[in-house]
């Protein structure tokens, strides 16, 4: 079983991001497993918390649960044309102990979303630098940018359009190749 984690950007319960990975999820294949990981229990990264016998447990837990994980799928909204906090801090919790990164070389793939038309690029090209420092191989190709996504969803958190589903099968086909290429 190839183990995929996906990571919604936004903490709110209604978040129209963590609806969209839900929908996102049920686009793999049976062989692949999808779980959502919290993200919004971790304390605010503090290089402190790296002196031994100092590690918040939460950290200890998600790194433990991201070590068994093959690839990551992001989802994220724009918060003042950048990533929100609370998913730049998973990135630098998951990027420590020095040397221990969790991220390092799984491949990973970036869904941004805003309710406008801006679709969140600046979110999606600031989490693609970081991801490329943390050596995270990422989808390309297609870029997945949601403009309205508001209106993208029915009341049930489900796609309305059968053409976004579509779209967003493609890009989850891309990154099953990516995967697969790092699994061999
Ligand atoms: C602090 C903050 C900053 C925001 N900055 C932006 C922004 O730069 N660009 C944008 O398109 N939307 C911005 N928004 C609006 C978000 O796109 C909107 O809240 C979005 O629905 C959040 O996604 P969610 O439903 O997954 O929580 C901002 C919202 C907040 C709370």
């Amino acid at each position: 079983m190839v183990k995929v984690a996906v990571i919604s950007g936004s903490l709110r319960k209604e978040a129209v991001s963590t609806k969209i990975a839900k929908n996102v999820a049920e686009l793999f294949p049976p062989e692949f497993e999808t779980e959502l990981v919290e993200i919004g229990n971790l304390p605010v990264f503090d290089q402190d918390y790296e002196e031994e016998g100092n590690t918040p447990e939460e950290y200890t837990r998600f790194r433990n649960t991201m070590k068994e994980v093959d690839a990551v799928l992001f989802v994220t909204p724009e918060y003042n044309r950048s990533i929100p906090s609370a998913l730049k801090n998973v990135l630098d919790v998951g990027s420590r102990p020095y040397g221990e990164s969790i991220w390092n070389g799984k491949p990973a793939a970036i869904i941004s979303q805003s309710p406008g038309n801006l679709s969140g690029f600046g979110a999606n090209h600031h989490l693609r630098q970081i991801l490329t420092f943390l050596n995270m191989p990422s989808v390309q190709q297609p870029e997945v940018y949601l403009a309205s996504s508001f209106d993208l969803l029915d009341d049930n958190g489900k796609f309305k359009e059968e053409g976004t589903v579509q779209f967003l099968q493609s890009f989850v086909d891309v990154f099953i190749d990516l995967i697969k290429r790092y699994q061999a």
